[in-house]
């Protein structure tokens, strides 16, 4: 009989407890052994995409550890809002509740403006998560993206979830993502679905 194999470490970049539910959810299947990121470590998102800010923490982390790591950086693009707030979505605000609140009150005069001007409201947009993974010496071996496209709420609906989940409605299914139980967001959701492409590779790299 082969010896049980011992589970790799893998350390999520994130500080965000709601993001490292969902992978460590996402990431159950497979041998690792998940590991939070040094606390208090901040690594400062100075990149243009969130490809690159994804791979900034990835690298950062991974040195800082020494181990596999695997980073997000994920951001909201409403169409209204010429993409806003996009790769800015951590930094909109200072707080989910005031984040929330800004991007209602703009999407609200962006629809305003565009009444004006005899144009229909808009409230489509997209959700993006960027994945990195750098090996122990912080090189970056994997990146993916993943995207889920739906629409802006005029307010808050459900109680689960985090970030911006209570506004953001998928349409096939009617729900906003605070209304979807873990299962359903992790299928369809852009982290789900980016994580979808990542997996083989992971299993391919780490197996
Ligand atoms: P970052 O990827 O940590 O920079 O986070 C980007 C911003 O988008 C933060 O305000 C998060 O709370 C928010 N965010 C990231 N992923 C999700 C999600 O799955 N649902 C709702 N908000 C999210």
């Amino acid at each position: 009989m082969a010896p049980p194999s011992t589970p790799t470490p893998l350390v999520i970049a994130s500080g965000n407890a709601g993001k490292i539910r969902e992978f460590a959810a996402l990431l159950a299947a497979l041998p690792l052994e998940i590991q939070p990121q040094p606390e208090g470590m901040e690594v400062e998102e100075t990149g243009t995409t969130l490809a690159a800010n994804a791979r900034l923490k990835a690298e950062a982390v991974a040195r800082a550890t020494g181990c596999w790591t695997l980073a997000d950086d994920s951001g909201l693009a409403v169409e209204a809002l010429k993409g806003a707030p996009g790769v800015q979505s951590a930094r909109y605000a200072d707080s989910d509740a005031e984040r929330i609140g800004r991007l209602l009150r703009e999407l609200a005069a962006a629809n305003r403006a565009r009444g004006a001007e005899g144009l229909p409201p808009e409230r489509g947009a997209r959700f993006t998560a960027a994945l990195a993974v750098a090996d122990p010496t912080g090189r970056i071996r994997l990146e993916v993206e993943g995207h889920c496209p739906g629409l802006i709420l005029e307010e808050p609906r459900g109680g689960g979830g985090f970030g911006y989940d209570p506004v953001f409605l998928v349409p096939e299914l009617g729900l906003s993502f605070a209304e979807m139980d873990k299962a359903t967001k992790g299928r369809i959701g852009h982290r789900g679905r980016a994580f979808a492409l990542l997996e083989p590779k992971l299993r391919a790299l780490l197996g």
